[in-house]
């Protein structure tokens, strides 16, 4: 596993340090933002330096503006936020390279702020152009990367800025996301239970594997459970499902059985019809065991299986969950997804959220508080977990 060489063990002070920071935070209207835990994940990093005399230069992407200038994509109202969270004045630079972005940089004092405008306006980020990380890095003497949820992919400001400047240091947030997702996971306070949702097999199928060589038990719920239905020779009526995918979810479910894990599938559903994902309203839902009825698409797990889940995360001393257990975002189908929140956040175990829609839900469902740590990646905390090298921690100093 990737262990990187943290800010804890190096003198920043009155060194000019550009920190990748992952500030791609949802943006409501009026340019609000909607969820900040992102800006809040990145703050011990920034204090940390602050305190240290750094002169502290922060760039992020925000959306997928694919190389062009688009003003509602601007990290101009990401700046205002964090001034506020800081107590101090965050000063913006229009560009993230370039004469302003030169001058803003020089001007910096040790314990000053300065937020570079969006990497992706311009498409060398994201092409890792070489000419482009060197005119990133040519702006600080130090390299600092907490952005977590972007450390799966090899973009100029996360990887190739390293051939450039040194040290090349992991922050505070990226340190604690390997230290759960990573060394937690590596090898767990057993029993390890595992919890898997979302829709498809096809985006899980990795982890499933991953995980089932570390896991006693893996219980699986959200749409994904519908192809394993399937590969028990179950109807599931309209579901969603991947059909192309039945012999790998049979293969899991050999694995599985081969290594002693114990793998719960759902036995009963929440089935809908007439589900308007706009309107987020379903005409008709009903509970069913087992088979589900043509006509009827599965969207929920069941009371029962509730139940059986419930009992397996109290029983358990670490906890990793990924992905809902059924379409939270509609009312008439979030009780299995917040009855999974509940017993997490209950379970006297560690727990660990895996990032993405089961933060969300952990968050809507008001058990954000009370679970260990989640991640703040969602494609880099499944990269992470199926045992890639994230190519963001690679580019930095070895431990
Ligand atoms: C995320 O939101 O998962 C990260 O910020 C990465 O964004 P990306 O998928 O657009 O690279």
């Amino acid at each position: 596993m990737s262990r990187a060489r943290s800010i804890r063990d190096a003198d920043l002070s009155g060194r000019r340090v550009f920190v990748r920071v992952d500030f791609n935070v949802p943006l409501g209207d009026g340019e609000s933002i909607t969820d900040d835990s992102r800006i809040k994940a990145a703050l011990p990093t920034i204090r940390a330096l602050l305190e240290q005399g750094a002169r502290v230069i922060l760039a992020s992407h925000l959306g997928r503006p694919k190389g062009e200038r688009k003003p509602a994509l601007s990290l101009r109202p990401v700046a205002a936020d964090l001034a506020a969270k800081l107590g101090q004045p965050v000063a913006f630079a229009e560009d993230c390279v370039g004469a302003e972005a030169r001058a803003a940089a020089e001007a910096l004092q040790p314990g000053e702020v300065l937020l570079l405008e969006n990497l992706r306006f311009h498409k060398e980020e994201e092409g890792n152009d070489p000419a482009f990380a060197a005119e990133l890095a040519s702006l600080a003497d130090a390299y600092v990367n907490d952005a977590f949820g972007t450390a799966h992919r090899a973009h100029a400001s996360t990887a190739g800025i390293c051939e450039h400047l040194s040290p090349c240091l992991a922050g505070l947030l990226i340190e604690k996301e390997l230290a759960y997702l990573g060394e937690k996971t590596a090898d767990p306070d057993k029993p390890f239970v595992v919890i898997l949702g979302g829709a498809k097999v096809s985006d899980k199928i990795a982890v499933i594997d991953a995980l089932l060589d570390k896991a006693d038990a893996m219980l699986i719920g959200g749409a994904m459970a519908y192809t394993f239905a399937l590969a028990e020779g179950h109807s599931i009526g309209n579901s969603l499902s991947e059909p192309d995918k039945v012999e790998t979810a049979r293969a899991a479910l050999a694995k599985a059985k081969e290594r002693g894990v114990r793998f719960l599938l759902p036995t009963d559903h929440v089935v809908a019809r007439g589900i308007d994902f706009s309107a987020r309203t379903v005409a008709e839902t009903k509970g069913v065991e087992g088979d589900i009825p043509e006509g009827w698409e599965g969207v929920d797990i069941g009371p029962r299986t509730r139940e059986a889940f419930a009992s397996e995360i109290a029983s358990a001393a670490t906890l990793l969950w990924n992905g809902p257990m059924g379409i939270f975002e509609i009312d008439a189908c979030n009780a299995g997804t917040f009855a999974i929140a509940q017993a997490v956040a209950e379970a006297p175990g560690t727990s660990i959220i895996g990032g993405g829609d089961s933060v969300k839900a952990i968050h809507q469902s008001g058990y954000a508080d009370e679970v260990t740590f989640m991640s703040t990646g969602g494609g880099a905390s499944l990269e992470f977990l199926e045992g890639k090298t994230l190519p963001g921690i690679a580019a930095l100093d070895p431990a």
